[in-house]
This record gives structure tokens, C-alpha cells and sequence, in this order.
């Protein structure tokens, strides 16, 4: 009697556990066919037990294995009992018919036990979800890193060989400058020597542009106040720099992102604003720093617009912040020009606090 009680509770507990836990049970006969499931394995796949029971194979449930190569396969399927692992990637189509990634494991009863299989499915569509956004993130931290880097490599060949280069030929060509020459060859060593000298300065730009030693050297606000200079003798539009808080150094990942978010706002606002002034905030506190392009130029429909060059000027900008944790937010409409802010939080060191992914260009 005694015995009978205990079995009595141990089926009961087990038949509470089958109804109560999160992951999903799907039993199946040997024929593939659906002959249990629990109210988990309903929610999961969308499908009411009486709809399922006896009417459906666990294939019109299962899509396949993700293996190396394939997304979903039928190839060494589980069911059969060749699954060379105890868990195992499935997809799953719910009745609805959208598809998710599960992780599962199936157990085969033994033969005088039905022989039924026994498969369990977690849905891991939030970590599959995180661990895609985690590379992602990643990805793009090892491209900007990687695009510094060369900007960097380039830049100092410019400057340090071809540009010592071109100076050398125009220091050579000024002491024969100083020859006794005929006119008409005079007349062609000062004009090859302008041509060098614009050559000289030309590379000198090139140089600065993709990489300003100001920014290593000297920190953000130098590198943005000589930006700014570059800037208005180029496009002729005057700019103005305000600075609230201390002025110091931040870590490099903060200095890069900020003075190439600047200087992408600037060039959005040269290139399609058709604006005579641009005012840069760049505001600090112990905390966070905030840095805001303003151009009061035409402004745009951030909702709708239209690309006017490759389109990832504006992502970019996003991408950068993100990664430092921190926010970019445009604010522009048409005929009132546009405002880029961007906030980083930061500790008392001027280290960014919330790294989305290691950074450090
Ligand atoms: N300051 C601005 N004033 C007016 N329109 C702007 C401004 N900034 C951006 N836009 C509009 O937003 C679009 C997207 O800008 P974004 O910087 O993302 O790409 P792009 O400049 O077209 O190309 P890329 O930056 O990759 O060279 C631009 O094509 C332009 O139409
Ligand atoms: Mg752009």
C-alpha cells in the first residue's frame, strides 16, 4: 500500500515537471509520429496538442539539423539514431510557419519501454540574437580599428617618404634656380618647380586628411581647431568652436570616433546643407562628453531622404558612439537645418565606461 502511495507521488511529480518546465517535450512514436508533447512544446511550436497528436510527423515540425555547412539538414538526422552529439541545433517551423533556432537533445527509450523518442528544444533565439549582435559589433570594431590603422600607415608614408621626397627635388631645383640658364629653360624649371611645390602641399593635405598627427600628438580639440581651419579655407564657410569643461586628453578610441564623427558632420553639411556657418559645442563633464555639429543650412526629413552619396556617412557615426556605449541622435527637417549630437559616458580617467567591444584606435 505504502509503495503504491510513493509510486502514486513520484508519477504525479514527474507528470508536474512534464507540464512546468520551460523547455519543450516532444515525444514520438517510432513511426515519427507526435504522440506527446507539453504545454511548453505547444507554446513553442504554436501548435495545440490535439492538433498535433497522431495527426503530424515531428518532420512537419522539424526543418533539420544546423550542421558547419548548412543552415538546416536531414542529412544524419537524429530521429535515426546516427546523431554523432548528445545536443544539437535544430530548426523548427511553428505552425504559423515562421522558423527559430533551437538547441535540443533526444533520448530513445528503451525497447520495452515504447522505444519512443524523447526530444527536448530550448528556444535561442534571444542568445542566437545577442551572440549575432556581440560579432556584429565585434566585426565592425576590428574594421574601424583596421581603417585607423591604415589611414595611419598611409598617412606617415605620405608625409615621412613622398612628401620628403617632392622636397628634396624642390630644395634641388632651387639651387639650380640659382644657374646661369638660358630663358626659355628657366621658364620650365619655375614652372616645374610650382608644379612640385602644389604636389608638396597636396600630399600634405592628403596626409593630414587621413590622419592628423594633431589628433596623437595633441588630443581632440587641437585636431578638430585645425579641422576647422582646413575647413573653412577649403569650402569657404565659417565655423565656430565652443568648449564647455576641462580641456584634456581622452582615451584614443574616444578622441578617433569623436573628431571623425565631427569631421563627417562637417563634410554632410559642406557637401548638402548650403550653409556659410557651422557651430561645433563640445561640452564635458566627469561623466560624459557631448559633442554637437550645428549648420544651419536646408536640413533634410530624417525620416525620408534621399542618398546623396554611398549612404554611411550617418551609420558610421552610430557605429562609433555604439560601440563606445554611447548615443548619436540627428535632429533636422527641411528648412531648419540639422543638429548631430553625440554623448559618450565616461569615468574620471576620460576612459570610455560602457565599452560595447575592446576598442582602441
Ligand atoms: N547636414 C546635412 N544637411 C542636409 N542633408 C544632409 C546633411 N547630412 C546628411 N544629409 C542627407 O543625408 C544623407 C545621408 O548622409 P550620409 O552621411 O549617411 O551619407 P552620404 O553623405 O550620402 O554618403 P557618405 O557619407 O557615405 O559619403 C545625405 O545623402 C544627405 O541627403
Ligand atoms: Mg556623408
Amino acid at each position: 500500500m505504502e509503495n503504491m502511495e510513493a509510486a502514486k507521488d513520484q508519477s504525479l511529480l514527474l507528470q508536474s515537471i512534464f507540464s512546468h518546465v520551460t523547455d519543450a517535450i516532444l515525444i514520438v512514436d517510432k513511426q515519427g509520429y507526435v504522440i506527446e508533447l507539453n504545454p511548453a512544446a505547444e507554446k513553442m511550436t504554436g501548435w495545440r496538442k490535439n492538433e498535433l497528436v497522431g495527426n503530424h510527423s515531428v518532420c512537419d515540425v522539424c526543418l533539420g539539423m544546423a550542421t558547419i555547412t548548412n543552415e538546416f539538414s536531414c542529412f544524419n538526422c537524429f530521429a535515426s539514431g546516427n546523431c554523432p552529439c548528445p545536443s544539437f541545433e535544430l530548426k523548427i517551423r511553428k505552425k504559423d510557419g515562421k522558423e527559430i533556432l533551437v538547441t535540443a537533445s533526444a533520448t530513445r527509450l528503451p525497447e520495452e519501454q515504447s522505444g519512443a523518442l524523447v526530444i527536448i528544444l530550448r528556444d535561442m533565439s534571444e542568445q542566437y540574437y545577442m551572440v549575432q549582435q556581440r560579432f556584429r559589433m565585434l566585426m565592425t570594431n576590428y574594421v574601424i580599428q583596421a581603417q585607423e590603422e591604415e589611414r595611419k600607415r598611409v598617412s606617415r608614408e605620405l608625409h615621412d617618404e613622398i612628401g620628403q621626397a617632392l622636397y628634396s627635388i624642390l630644395v634641388s631645383l632651387k639651387v639650380i634656380n640659382h644657374l646661369q640658364l638660358e630663358k626659355g629653360v628657366m621658364d620650365h624649371l619655375i614652372d616645374v618647380q610650382q608644379t612640385t611645390a602644389r604636389a608638396l602641399d597636396e600630399v600634405k593635405n592628403m596626409a593630414v586628411e587621413l590622419r592628423p598627427s594633431a589628433l596623437d600628438d595633441l588630443g581632440l580639440l587641437p585636431a578638430i581647431r585645425s579641422y576647422m581651419k582646413r575647413y573653412e579655407q577649403t569650402f569657404g564657410i565659417e565655423t565656430d568652436l565652443i568648449v564647455i569643461g576641462d580641456k584634456r586628453r581622452y582615451h584614443s578610441s574616444i578622441e578617433t570616433a569623436l573628431y571623425r564623427i565631427c569631421q563627417e558632420a562637417m563634410t554632410n553639411a559642406a557637401k548638402y546643407a548650403d550653409t556659410d556657418k557651422i557651430l561645433v559645442e563640445f561640452d564635458s563633464t566627469n561623466s560624459r562628453l557631448k559633442l554637437r555639429v550645428i549648420d544651419y543650412g536646408c536640413g533634410f526629413d530624417t525620416g525620408h531622404f534621399k542618398i546623396r552619396g554611398t549612404g554611411l556617412g550617418l551609420y558610421g557615426m552610430k557605429e562609433r558612439a555604439n560601440l563606445l556605449g554611447g548615443v548619436v541622435e540627428i535632429l533636422s527637417a527641411p528648412g531648419e537645418g540639422t543638429k548631430i549630437e553625440v554623448v559618450i559616458p565616461i569615468n574620471e580617467k576620460g576612459e570610455p565606461t560602457r565599452v560595447n567591444s575592446s576598442s582602441d584606435c
